[in-house]
């Protein structure tokens, strides 16, 4: 008999269909819209495994509804949508996608990082809605990326991926870590400072720490209050790391250049939120690892631990 997997998402089918050979499979058929929770709980009661997007929140609740579960499968990497420790308590496992994701999202934060800093976004939208009647020398004037000094707060993986790539823009890269990485020091100069230091003495900081009981609201107003009036704020890591009310209040009262964020705490952002009312933060989609090749891939991440489960085996990249 197959085993029976339940997908929480409309995925491409050539991508889900390898995978009818060892599962009997059901699926939510929409593509952008989550599944709503209480079906969500009743399409769970008789799976075995269960793939999930960071959408989907995967707790106590919904393991008492799911009986038979021994795999959760996740599409992303960050995996704070899964309650690891209730997963553990009932022999559950689970798997993200580590790696696969690491430069495109690199990649993204340095994008997002020059789009904040020199305004493009809103330059795009000053052209359209026909403001540009001429060329003048204080005309949407940003701030210098080249030379500055950027501080990354979580050096991971994407953290010394994106730190590198500040290497090629000459910036001098601080950083803060749980853990210290001697080797990534010694290799390419970056510099060990406490949170405090690199706020004060960072004009980019880069929020790249993945989101936990240790880092819930860890920027707040007064880490904002330490950074320098003119700096930029940058997350793509999650959105609860930063308070957002702080962060409004701070950039309404003049200090910080501008924040570039593509998480928030609640996603989708509501329009109505108060930081989308201010010209200086970039506001995107949750769209760090958006790349064809990188969604692609992690997607097969998925399929290869779902398809090593349904053979019998332990899947790889499991979160441990
Ligand atoms: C992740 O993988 O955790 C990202 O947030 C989505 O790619």
């Amino acid at each position: 008999m197959k085993k029976k997997l339940f997908i929480t998402r409309k995925f491409p089918p050539h991508i889900v269909e390898p995978l009818k050979e060892f599962y009997d499979i059901k699926q939510w058929e929409e593509e952008e819209i989550v599944i709503p929770r209480e079906k969500l709980l009743a399409a769970v009661a008789d799976c075995e495994a269960l793939w999930v997007t960071l959408a989907d929140q995967v707790d106590e609740e919904l393991l008492v509804h799911a009986p038979h579960l021994k795999l959760v499968t996740n599409l992303a990497v960050g995996f704070n949508n899964i309650d690891i420790k209730a997963l553990r308590k009932r022999g559950i496992m689970a798997t993200n996608t580590p790696g696969v994701l690491t430069n495109t999202t690199a990649d993204f934060v340095m994008g997002l990082l020059l789009a904040t800093a020199r305004r493009i976004p809103e330059s795009d939208r000053y052209l359209r809605e026909g403001k540009w009647k001429s060329w003048y020398p204080m005309q949407l004037v940003g701030k210098d990326v080249s030379g500055s000094t950027i501080g990354i707060i979580g050096m991971g993986r994407i953290g010394q991926a994106v730190a590198r790539r500040a290497k090629g823009f000459d910036m001098k890269i601080l950083y803060n870590n749980r853990r210290r990485r001697h080797e990534a020091e010694e290799m390419y100069g970056f510099q060990y400072v406490s949170l405090e230091d690199l706020l004060k003495q960072s004009d980019f900081v880069v929020i790249m720490t993945p989101f936990n009981d240790d880092t819930v609201g860890l920027i707040g107003a007064e880490e904002l209050a330490l950074m320098k009036d003119d700096a930029v704020l940058i997350n793509a890591s999650r959105g609860g790391i930063i308070d957002e009310n702080a962060l409004y209040e701070t950039l309404k009262s003049g200090k910080l250049w501008a924040a570039g964020l593509d998480v928030f705490e609640q996603e989708p952002i509501t329009l109505d939120h108060p930081l989308l009312t201010l010209p200086n933060v970039v506001a995107l989609p949750h769209i760090g690892s958006a790349s064809l090749q990188t969604r692609t891939a992690m997607l097969m991440l998925n399929v290869k631990a779902l398809t090593a489960y349904g053979q019998g085996q332990t899947p790889s990249n499991r979160i441990d």
